[in-house]
């Protein structure tokens, strides 16, 4: 397997009126082709900077970040999809537009793009709603749009940042196996933030452990599970275990940034 993703000691500061904010510092991620990797750490430690980084929409500071381009990829293939953890939809287009939209911005014909939009509406279970506007759909319904968009798009790697945590309990349930579904079809390089380590640990093939503001690498573990997976692997005992050590590491930040924010 080859690296898809380089990013080596990532810093990131931004300027604030009561002095600096260093979100990330010295963070490093390689990522292999085909590789799903989740990304956890506690609110505010720089998760979702690293992410807007990674798909070139802030510099860094110092530090080197790279998404590596397949040499087959055909001509025009985008390089990342990003689905925000804030839905970011177009509220003047319909569901089937907005899905359609980077297809159509690749020049892709109307009857093509709408048959491969149709094809993922359908999988987020959005087919009653191709045609209604986003004001007409709940949060976690627009998200659903977002996570189908991505995919429409085709991309060498997919960005996304907590992309299901907009979902009430039963609907992320179900999409977190159709997104084990999708992904296991078609193996795309995925980088994904979560608040959820059992959604890390069901979803992806490593989890890395983000320390508390500035975050930087805490720990790092390697997912053990088969796949095809499903969500009857969170009953099992291995599956507790690694949750409940991924946990351990993890709670020592969250009260590092409460004891932070209690000053
Ligand atoms: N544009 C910005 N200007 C100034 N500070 C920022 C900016 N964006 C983020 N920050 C600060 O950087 C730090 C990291 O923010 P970020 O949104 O990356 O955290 P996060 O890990 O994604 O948090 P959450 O889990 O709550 O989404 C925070 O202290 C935040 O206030
Ligand atoms: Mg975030």
């Amino acid at each position: 397997m080859s690296k898809k993703i380089t990013a080596y000691k990532v810093t990131k500061i931004f300027p604030s009126p009561r002095g600096q904010v260093v979100a990330v510092k010295d963070f490093s991620l390689e990522v292999e082709d085909g590789e799903f990797v989740c990304i956890v750490g506690p609110s505010g430690c720089g998760k979702s900077t690293f992410l807007r980084i990674l798909a070139g929409l802030v510099p860094a500071t110092c530090g080197t970040c790279a998404i590596h381009r397949s040499p087959d990829a055909p001509p025009g293939k985008p390089l990342n999809s990003v689905v925000f953890q804030e839905y970011a939809i177009f509220p003047w287009k319909t569901v089937r537009d907005n899905v359609a939209f980077g297809l159509q911005m690749r020049g892709v014909p109307k009857k093509e793009r709408f048959r491969i939009a149709a094809d993922w509406i359908q999988r987020v279970g959005l087919k009653d709603f191709a045609d209604c506007y986003p004001h007409e759909l709940s949060g976690g319904m627009k998200q659903r749009v977002s996570i189908a968009r991505a995919f429409a798009n085709d991309p060498e790697v997919l960005l996304m940042d907590e992309p299901l945590a907009a979902l009430d309990a039963q609907t992320r349930a179900v999409m977190q196996e159709e997104l084990l579904r999708i992904w296991e079809s078609d193996r795309k390089t995925v980088v994904y933030i979560t608040h959820s380590i059992d959604e890390a640990v069901l979803l992806g093939d490593r989890v890395i452990l983000m320390t508390a503001r500035p975050g930087t690498n805490k720990a790092s573990f390697t997912v053990p599970f088969p796949r095809p997976r499903d969500l009857s692997l969170s009953s099992t005992a291995e599956f507790a275990q690694l949750t409940y050590g991924i946990w351990n590491l993890l709670q020592e930040e969250v009260h590092k940034t409460m004891e932070g924010r209690a000053r």
